[in-house]
């Protein structure tokens, strides 16, 4: 047996490494608190010590973990939020650009102005060696690693685009790099350049004359006197939020595109997966073993559900799947429809399990980018049916790689969506390309949360990595377009003709008066 002092020398040179972490994933939305919670878990697996700021707290808690509720935030979430009947009927329109970012002002507010986080924030023996903040369209948060007077870390859940990007240094070229609301992925004809340049610049102005006034004010209104009482001057907001010492990304090549990212952007995508699958209910396991035809998994997820979609096409798509040899598992909450023998609704399935298993040949989806990672991980080809957000551009990459088809929701869903599962189910192509993207995806040096921890510790142990930042990062935007070149160009061009336009008129002048001179 180990003697006692070597379990403790290993114990204490174990924990010697721990950290104080403070993760702050505010949203009040379902995907979020997956992503949040296991991020969190990686933290604690390496023995941190993590402190998270969350709508969603759990009984059941890590010793090394405290938890603050914002669940206030929850109470943010429309009652009544877009639907499928209501986006099929287009009555109301998925939130574009500044919705979403007038939310995330809300919810960042929200949070700061929860007494939990107040009472956090103003503890005089508060310390920590690092703040992870979720980007979601919105910097304030950034005020809190100002109050601690800590680096800060990015968490972006979203396939890497300008606007995050830009945190490390790099705003992507639009011509290669679309907005995370676009339809479209590179490459874009001249039309779609247009509108993607469009949407940048409109974006830029938005951000430069809107909201980070509006940040700025908020930034004061929260951080400044805390700041002060600690006996700091608060940094300027412009410095802090382009101040983030490291982003990570909820992505991985096979599943984008390809692109050049700065040294301190890291793709951790798929960190979210379960290390081991968890085993099936009896009654699953029995579904998914006795299909000899294969089992075609159906979810829209957990914001969009199906029962939402118009009836003539819930009882359509009965009808359509009861004529398939395969098996159906829907996530449907709707008992008002009598499955045919080979369909099989239910409330809840734990998707991981499902698409984990070797029998999953088909998954529909509504292309969220959870439901889209677990897909490529396990390798199972899918048909997208795309309903706002980045579900787009996350369907229309896996289209581009083969692995995807996307049926677009309208009122011919029922036939679209039959001539894509036959389409899938006929073409060996599609699975085969699935099996190696699965291959691509998993086969890494390390796992994501490893990586992760990798990154938080060298961040924490450099106090900021400041050498992997871009000097980019503190370059104006008149500078990296050259348009004070342009401007002194401009003005020597004029200066000149100028001075040559005087220095003639004086030439003539003298000329003329030389004349004169001789006549007389
Ligand atoms: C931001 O929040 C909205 C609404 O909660 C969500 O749909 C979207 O995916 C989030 N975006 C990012 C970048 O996390
Ligand atoms: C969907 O949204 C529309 C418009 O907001 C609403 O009238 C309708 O009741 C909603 N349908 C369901 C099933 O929630
Ligand atoms: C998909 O590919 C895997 C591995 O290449 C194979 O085992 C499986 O039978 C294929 N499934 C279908 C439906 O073709
Ligand atoms: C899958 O990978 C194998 C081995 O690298 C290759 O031979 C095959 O062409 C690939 N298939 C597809 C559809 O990409
Ligand atoms: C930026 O971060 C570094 C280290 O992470 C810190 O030393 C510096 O004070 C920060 N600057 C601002 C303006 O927050």
């Amino acid at each position: 047996m180990m003697p006692l002092w070597i379990l403790v020398v290993l114990l204490t040179f174990s924990y010697s490494g721990a950290h104080k972490i403070l993760v702050v994933f505010p949203l009040p939305e379902q995907s979020h608190s997956i992503l949040g919670a296991r991020f969190v878990r990686h933290l604690l697996n390496y023995g941190h010590e993590v402190t998270y700021i969350t709508p969603f707290v759990e009984k059941y808690t890590h010793p090394n973990q405290q938890q603050v509720d914002v669940s206030r935030n929850l109470k943010l979430i429309p009652e009544n939020p877009v639907n499928l009947s209501s986006l099929m009927s287009k009555e109301v329109l998925a939130p574009g650009f500044t919705e979403t970012m007038n939310f995330m002002n809300l919810v960042a507010v929200q949070t700061l102005e929860n007494e939990n986080v107040q009472k956090l924030l103003k503890n005089p023996n508060l310390e920590f060696d690092l703040v992870i903040l979720e980007w979601n369209f919105s910097e304030l948060l950034t005020g809190i690693a100002a109050v601690l007077d800590v680096p800060y870390i990015w968490v972006s859940n979203l396939e890497p685009h300008w606007l995050i990007t830009r945190l490390a240094g790099e705003s992507f070229n639009p011509i290669f790099n679309s907005n995370i609301l676009s339809p479209y992925i590179p490459p874009l004809n001249l039309y779609q350049r247009v509108e993607e340049l469009w949407t940048q610049i409109t974006f830029h102005f938005h951000i430069y004359w809107n909201n980070d006034r509006i940040q700025r004010n908020n930034y004061e209104r929260f951080f400044g006197d805390i700041i002060r009482m600690k006996g700091r001057e608060p940094p300027l907001f412009e410095e802090l939020k382009r101040n983030g010492s490291f982003v990570l990304g909820n992505s991985h090549l096979a599943l984008g595109h390809d692109l050049r990212f700065p040294n301190n952007y890291r793709n951790v995508g798929g960190y979210h997966v379960d290390e081991e699958v968890k085993p099936l209910s009896p009654k699953l396991e029995k579904l998914m073993n006795n299909a000899a035809d294969g089992v075609i998994y159906f979810s829209m997820g957990s914001k969009l559900k199906s029962e939402d979609f118009p009836v003539d096409i819930k009882k359509g798509l009965m009808k359509m799947f009861g004529e398939l040899k395969q098996t159906v598992l829907w996530k449907l909450d709707d008992k008002s429809i009598d499955p045919p023998s080979n369909v099989h609704i239910f409330k809840r399935l734990p998707q991981q399990s499902l698409l984990a298993h070797s029998n999953c040949v088909v998954f529909i989806t509504h292309g969220g980018i959870l439901s889209t990672i677990e897909a490529v991980h396990y390798g199972v080809p899918i048909i997208g049916i795309p309903a706002y957000g980045d579900q787009f551009l996350n369907i229309e990459r896996l289209v581009r790689k083969d692995q995807a088809k996307r049926v677009d929701l309208s009122h011919s869903l029922v036939a679209d969506l039959k001539y894509a599962i036959d389409e899938l189910l006929s073409t060996k192509r599609y699975n085969d390309t699935a099996k190696n993207n699965s291959f691509i995806f998993t086969h890494r040096t390390v796992n994501a949360g490893a990586e992760i921890v990798h990154w938080v510790e060298h961040v924490i142990l450099t106090k900021g990595a400041k050498y992997l930042r871009t000097e980019n990062l503190d370059l104006h935007w008149y500078q990296k377009l050259y348009l004070d070149l342009g401007l002194l160009l401009i003005s020597a061009f004029l200066f000149l003709t100028y001075s040559c336009k005087l220095f003639l008129s004086f030439i003539s002048k003298t000329r003329k008066v030389d004349v004169k001179k001789k006549k007389k």
